[in-house]
């Protein structure tokens, strides 16, 4: 197959990209987008600061233009995100205890119940893990709440859309050994031992030297496939160039085929420019949107797949 998507789907797997709203009028950027991926993930037009600018009062226009785009060419949306620490609309940043935990799940209830039926998977709770060696969550406002807080999120998803796939989504847990990785994976586990709705882990896969793609990656996939959700990779870049990172990509491409539950890779920008890092060429495109040895060596993995 000649695209990501096509050769994605040759194994039953979709591939994906972030897409930005205010990208939408650059005619190369949307010709790219058309043709090679067939999964979409709104930037930041979903995240609870963009959908509820202020309480109760819910903005979709953003997010709909990227659904809406997605959806008339045939692509699938992973919705992006419902509850996190981070892009909290100002109102909800110095809430806490009871009144925090109700704004919330309402925010997870309205949004959910607004996109039913329309998006493939949502990501419930981002980025709730902390980094370093404890293996523990993030200390946040919502974490303030009560332990429990993520539980309830999921369980408030699944009743406004029960038929979207409910993923938990962070960061560093790529890595087998990592301390973060361990704590995901307990946390997933009790869920669903305890019958909390999960249906999926999201491995955003933000790579560079200090991070690098482990080589362990799949068993880490493998592991958290063995307990009964979905895996995906949902934000994947990686810093460098050239040969080094092509190879870097092939690895994690490889590591989802490797994977039966591993169902579709998702990079996090279409050219290097349209990226959130500062710097670097961390993606498949170049700035004018010509294909990479990096986007040369997915495809062909995927092809050989
Ligand atoms: O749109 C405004 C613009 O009007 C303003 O002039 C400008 C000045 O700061 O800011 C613009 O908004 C920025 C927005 O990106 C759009 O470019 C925000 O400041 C900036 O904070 C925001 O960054 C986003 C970041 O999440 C916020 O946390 C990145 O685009 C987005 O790629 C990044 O994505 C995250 C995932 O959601 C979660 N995982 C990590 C990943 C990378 O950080």
């Amino acid at each position: 197959a000649s695209t990501l998507a096509a050769a994605a789907e040759q194994s039953g797997r979709y591939f994906g990209t972030a897409v930005a709203a205010n990208k939408l009028g650059d005619s190369t950027y949307v010709g790219i987008l058309n043709r090679e991926f067939d999964m979409v993930t709104a930037e930041n037009e979903m995240k609870m600061d963009a959908t509820e600018p202020n309480q109760g009062q819910f903005s979709f226009s953003n997010g709909d233009r990227i659904l809406n785009q997605a959806r008339n060419q045939g692509k699938r949306v992973r919705g992006h995100a419902l509850a996190w620490h981070s892009q909290q609309p100002g109102w909800m940043q110095n809430m806490s205890g009871s009144a925090l935990r109700s704004a919330m799940l309402n925010h997870v209830t309205q949004v959910a119940s607004y996109y039913k039926g329309k998006v493939y998977a949502w990501d419930v709770v981002n980025e709730a893990f902390a980094d370093g060696g404890g293996g523990g969550r993030r200390d946040s406002n919502l974490q303030r709440t009560g332990n429990d807080w993520i539980e309830a999120a999921f369980r408030a998803a699944r009743s406004a859309d029960p038929n979207a796939k409910l993923c938990y989504n962070d960061y560093n847990t790529d890595n087998w050994s990592n301390a973060k990785t361990q704590g995901v994976y307990n946390m997933v586990r009790d869920f669903k031992s305890r019958g909390v709705p999960i249906d999926c882990v999201g491995f955003q896969a933000h790579f560079n030297s200090g991070n690098p793609v482990p080589s362990n990656y799949h068993t880490t996939l493998g592991n958290f496939a063995a307990l009964g959700v979905d895996v995906q990779i949902t934000e994947l870049d990686i810093e460098g160039s050239g040969s080094g990172q092509a190879q870097q990509f092939q690895g994690v491409t490889q590591a989802c085929l490797a994977v039966a539950r591993c169902t579709g890779i998702t990079v996090w920008g279409i050219r290097d420019s349209d990226s959130w890092r500062s710097s670097g060429t961390p993606l498949l495109f170049d700035g004018s949107g010509n294909k990479k040895a990096a986007y040369t060596s997915v495809l062909n993995a995927l092809n050989s797949g």
